[in-house]
């Protein structure tokens, strides 16, 4: 079958293995205490019948969520983690469409526009400083009928000037502009409170990454109310979200205290890192507004990755960038995993 040929040229998505290795390669939340959700978990099971369709628990959640938020509910949408949601709206843009992105993102957004026939095109960054050329984006977008881009970006860790943004959005008022936040607990600013101001703008959140639930699967999207109806009643599974699911992480954000600690702490760790790393005369750290850090290890790629790998540590190795080279990209972990990672490299000048 000709799809099937099409798809299976498709760059295969991997996991690495399960292992003991200190995980750094996923950008989760590592420092905020496991007990402490375990507890959340249990907890809340013991009150779900599991009989029944989860109705009351996504009412509740998206109470939360819009208080947590400070935004209207009707203008958030769950899923089951922000990579459901991604599929819902590249469904809605559709085959044979354009998108314009930039180069280097996340990779599976590029991977889901080519499995739904979207042509993807992706403007380079600057690798002196990950910064975008407004205008060059601007013009390439004119011709697509949706953007990406992904504030602060994955890999690189660098959120773009709000002002940038924003002319964006002023200037491409009939693209659809997804704007994905998955590490915007990190970073200077969100650009939530613009939905009400651009019905063209859609967010995307997730509880995989500050709030350390990933296991959860919990991401939802923000945009205005008319297109946020849209997903919700009529684009989006009735039940995408199991129960478990909904009210853990509705546990979790009616108790943001733990949560702001760990974001602190990883904050803190993160220029701890980046000042040590970058000590380091043959490698590159670009600073971050995420919780990981974007390395050009160049000639020393290689023996940074074996380094890594004695010393039972992962972490993503994204091999030769385009004007980058040879590259990696480190979660910043907790204080002992940190120290870890400095002590692994310590032999690299
Ligand atoms: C930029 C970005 N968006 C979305 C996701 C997916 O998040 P979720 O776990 O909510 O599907 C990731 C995960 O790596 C990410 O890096």
């Amino acid at each position: 079958m000709k799809e099937m040929k099409k798809i299976s040229m498709i760059e295969k998505y991997t996991v690495p293995p399960e292992s003991n290795y200190a995980k750094l390669d996923a950008n989760e939340n590592l420092v905020i205490d496991k007990e402490y959700l375990t507890k959340i978990a249990l907890d809340n099971l013991r009150k779900i019948d599991l009989r029944k369709y989860p109705i009351g628990l996504y009412e509740q959640l998206y109470r939360r969520l819009s208080q947590h938020l400070k935004i209207n509910q009707r203008s958030l949408v769950v899923g089951s983690g922000s990579d459901q949601i991604i599929d819902l709206l590249l469904t809605l843009i559709g085959n044979g469409r354009r998108m314009t992105s930039i180069y280097p993102t996340f990779s599976y957004f590029k991977t889901r526009c080519q499995l739904h026939g979207i042509a993807f095109s992706e403007i380079s960054l600057s690798s002196i400083d990950n910064s975008l050329d407004i205008d060059e984006f601007i013009a390439d977008a004119k011709k697509s009928h949706a953007i990406y881009l992904c504030s602060p970006n994955n890999p690189t860790g660098n959120q773009f000037v709000k002002s940038d943004i924003l002319h964006i959005l002023d200037t491409l008022k009939n693209n659809l502009v997804i704007i994905d936040e998955a590490y915007v607990e990190f970073s200077k600013y969100s650009l939530t409170k613009y939905v009400k101001q651009y019905p063209n703008l859609v967010i995307l959140r997730t509880f995989s990454k500050a709030l350390g639930l990933a296991a959860v699967r919990v991401g939802y999207m923000i945009a205005n109310e008319q297109l946020a109806e849209l997903f919700r009643y009529r684009i989006q599974l009735p039940y995408a979200v199991n129960s478990i699911s909904l009210s853990i992480a509705m546990s979790l954000i009616s108790r943001p205290k733990k949560i702001q600690e760990s974001i602190s702490l990883i904050k803190h760790e993160r220029e701890r890192l980046y000042h040590a790393l970058s000590k380091i005369k043959s490698i590159d750290v670009y600073s971050s507004d995420a919780n990981f850090l974007f390395i050009r290890c160049d000639t020393k790629y290689s023996r940074i990755m074996k380094a890594l790998d004695n010393s039972k540590i992962i972490v993503k190795g994204l091999g030769n960038i385009k004007n980058y080279g040879n590259c990696v990209r480190i979660t910043v972990g907790t204080k002992k995993m940190n120290n870890k990672i400095l002590s692994a490299l310590k032999d690299i000048h």
